[in-house]
This record gives structure tokens, sequence and C-alpha cells, in this order.
């Protein structure tokens, strides 16, 4: 019997962490997983609604840790998590993506020579200025054992002289979240409510630092975007930093005058009803560009980079990057071309299979 501590903190962990807690759940001859939630996120919007969402149980362990500074963050968790693992004493401890729960835990179990399982290794963006860049390097260089969700990742990890041994390509648990969910997500009545039944619509997000934080980079994405909407509607469900930035930059007016319509943001169902009917879906965020991969809805990247190639080389994203003029240009070319994405396939093993492959692994590492 493995007993494995999951840990999520913020909220693309949950949908990832989901599929991976129900499969060792089942497994319960095998399997005793706990679910600690750091409380990175906390707010219900970012986080409770996930749970009921995704089926997750309340958190075994909460460690209530909030909003700082990076360093404060990072360290509230670990001075957190560290008594846990002791208490604990867990066969395993598995975190997943790149924020700075991720790091903190993994570091905290390095430490204690506990194992640690990193699910989503090896994609690199090649850009330390991204705090998840720095946290994915690191997180990668002290785990043992990094599960990936695409072949170049496996690359990435050799390069940096990762024992092969260590590497398992397993496929992508975000994709298996999204396919036993599409379903489910029918019922949600988002697109009702936001009057958009039988309408074309893009749907944005929008938070990292380097496009919200600078009043003159976020005024340049909007001229953009302001221009796009003239087009189609675009619904806009804004993450709280980004709805302090409109504030403080006097944009809210700006924005209300709009055909973008800003919105709180949205539990899982409803954002994946939301993006899944969309024409078009403009972000900075990582696991959309694979959501849209998987569904074949053409994506535009608002990031000079990208740590998933795949979702160029094979699905139906675009690097558009920050410059107001080429990313409109490029929606519009996208919205004319009735062929965009034709030849876009899903990725290897984006198939729905992939916790059941992690769980394979981990009882297989247990035999060795
Ligand atoms: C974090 C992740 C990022 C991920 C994003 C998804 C890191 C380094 N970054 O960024 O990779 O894409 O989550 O959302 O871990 N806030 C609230 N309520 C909440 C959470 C945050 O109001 O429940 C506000 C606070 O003002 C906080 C700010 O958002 O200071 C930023 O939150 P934080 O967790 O530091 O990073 P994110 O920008 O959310």
């Amino acid at each position: 019997m493995l007993k494995i501590l999951n840990i999520v903190g913020a909220r693309p962990n949950f949908m990832k962490v989901a599929p991976i807690y129900a499969e060792m759940k089942r497994r319960s001859a095998d399997f005793e997983p706990l679910i600690v939630h750091t409380g990175q996120h906390y707010d219900a919007a970012m986080s409770d609604t996930f749970f009921t969402d995704l089926g997750l149980p309340k958190p075994d362990v909460y460690l209530g840790v909030g909003s700082a500074s990076h360093a404060v963050q990072t360290a509230k968790i670990m001075l957190e998590f560290e008594p846990v693992v002791l208490r604990e004493k867990p066969d395993w401890v598995l975190v997943v993506g790149d924020v700075n729960s991720t790091i903190a835990c993994s570091l905290v179990c390095a430490k204690l020579g506990i194992k640690v399982a990193h699910v989503e290794a090896g994609l690199r963006s090649r850009d330390r200025t991204m705090p998840e860049e720095i946290n994915r390097i690191l997180t990668d260089s002290i785990s043992d054992l990094l599960l990936t969700t695409s072949q170049d990742a496996d690359e990435n990890l050799k390069q940096e002289g990762i024992p092969v041994e260590k590497i398992r390509f397993v496929g992508n648990v975000m994709i298996d979240s999204l396919l036993r969910n599409l379903k489910i997500a029918e019922s949600s009545t988002v697109r009702e409510e936001l009057d958009l039944t039988g309408k074309d619509y893009a749907v944005l997000t929008l938070h990292r630092p380097s496009n919200v934080d600078e009043k003159e980079v976020f005024t340049g994405l909007l001229g953009a975007l302001l221009s796009i909407s003239e087009r189609l509607p675009i619904v806009f469900p804004a993450h709280p930093r980004t709805l302090a930035r409109i504030e403080e930059f006097g944009l809210a007016e700006r924005v209300a005058s709009s055909n973008i319509k800003l919105v709180e943001p949205l539990g899982y169902l409803d954002f994946m009803r939301l993006y899944s009917g969309a024409k078009l879906v403009l972000t900075d965020s990582g696991g959309l560009q694979e959501e849209t991969t998987a569904l074949g809805i053409p994506c535009l990247t608002l990031r000079e980079n990208t740590e998933r190639p795949i979702t160029i080389e094979m699905g139906t994203n675009v690097l558009v990057g920050t410059d107001p003029e080429r990313i409109s240009k490029t929606a519009f070319d996208i919205l004319n071309d009735t062929e965009f994405g034709r030849n876009a396939k899903i990725p290897p093993l984006w198939d729905g299979k992939a916790a059941e492959r992690i769980c394979d692994v981990l009882l297989a590492q247990a035999r060795t």
C-alpha cells in the first residue's frame, strides 16, 4: 500500500490532481491517497468551486498560506508542510505543474529524503523571468520521478542531465479531466446567462504579471482586444490580480463601454462550457493552450514564448506575443481562414488515460 500526499495549491493544480486522486481511490488496495491544499489560492471562485466541480473531497490537510510575496509565500508553505510530512510519513509526495506550491513542497521533501513525483515535468519556456520557469527547473532537478506530458519535455530533461530512469512519458492529466467533464459541462447554463447562445464569441484570459502589471503593456494589449471585440464579442473571466490592475490603471470604463464582457473568474465546468463553444480563445495561460489544442479551437497565446511547443507544432495554438498590431492581424487572419486548424492533431497520450499510467508507474517503482 502506497501512501501518497497529493499537493494542490493554485487553480491550475486542481484539474490535474483530480483524475490522479480518483484513480488512486479506485485502486484502494494499492494506494492510500491524501490531499494537501496549501491555500495559495483561497477565494471561493479560485478554489472551492473547483473541488465541487471536479468531485474532489475536502482536503485532508489545509495549510492556509494565502497570498504574499514569492519568498514569503514559498517559505510559509515550506514551514507549514514540513510537520505534515513528518507526521504522515508518505511513500511519495506528488506535485503538479509549476506554481509556488509545487517547488515549496518538493524542496521540503528533498531535504527530508521523501520521494517526490512531479507531474507535468520537463516543460521549458526558456524564459527565466517567469516565476513558473524557475519553479519548473528547480522542481525537476530535485524530483525522483519526472512524469511528462509530451516527448519534447523528455528531451529537455535529458539535456539537463536528468537520468533517463527517472523520466516517464505518461501523457496529459489535464486532458483526462477535460475528457471526463466535457459532457457534464453541457449542463452549465453559462452561455445562456451571458446571452451567447447561437452567437459567435471569443474568450479571453489574462493574468501573467508580465502582461497585466505594467500599465503600458496592459493598455497595448487592451487596444488589440478592443479592435477584435468590434468583430466578435469577447468574454473575459478575469483573475483577481487582473481585476485589481484594471481598477488601478483606470481602465474600467474603457472596458465597460466596449464589447469586452468582463466577468468574475468562472468555475471549471462553466469555463469549459464557455471556451468549448468559442470561435477563438486569447490567453496567456498554460493550460488553456492545451485544452484548446485537445478540442481543436483556435488559440492565440499572448506571450513571447511557450513551455508547451507541442500545442503549436501539432495543435491549434499560435504564439503572437504582445505587439497589439500583430495580435489583431493574426486574430482577423484566423477568423477569415475557414481552413485554420484543419491539419491539427491531438498530441500522443492526450487520451484520458494519463492518471492510470501515473498510478502504474508509481506501483512499478515500488516493486523495483
Ligand atoms: C499563480 C501561479 C501561476 C498560475 C496562476 C493561476 C505561481 C508562481 N503562479 O499565479 O502560475 O497560472 O496561479 O491562477 O505560483 N488572489 C486572490 N485570491 C486568490 C488567489 C490570489 O485575490 O484566491 C490575488 C492576490 O491578490 C494575490 C494575487 O492574486 O496576491 C496573485 O496570487 P498568487 O497565488 O501569488 O499568484 P497568481 O498570479 O494567482
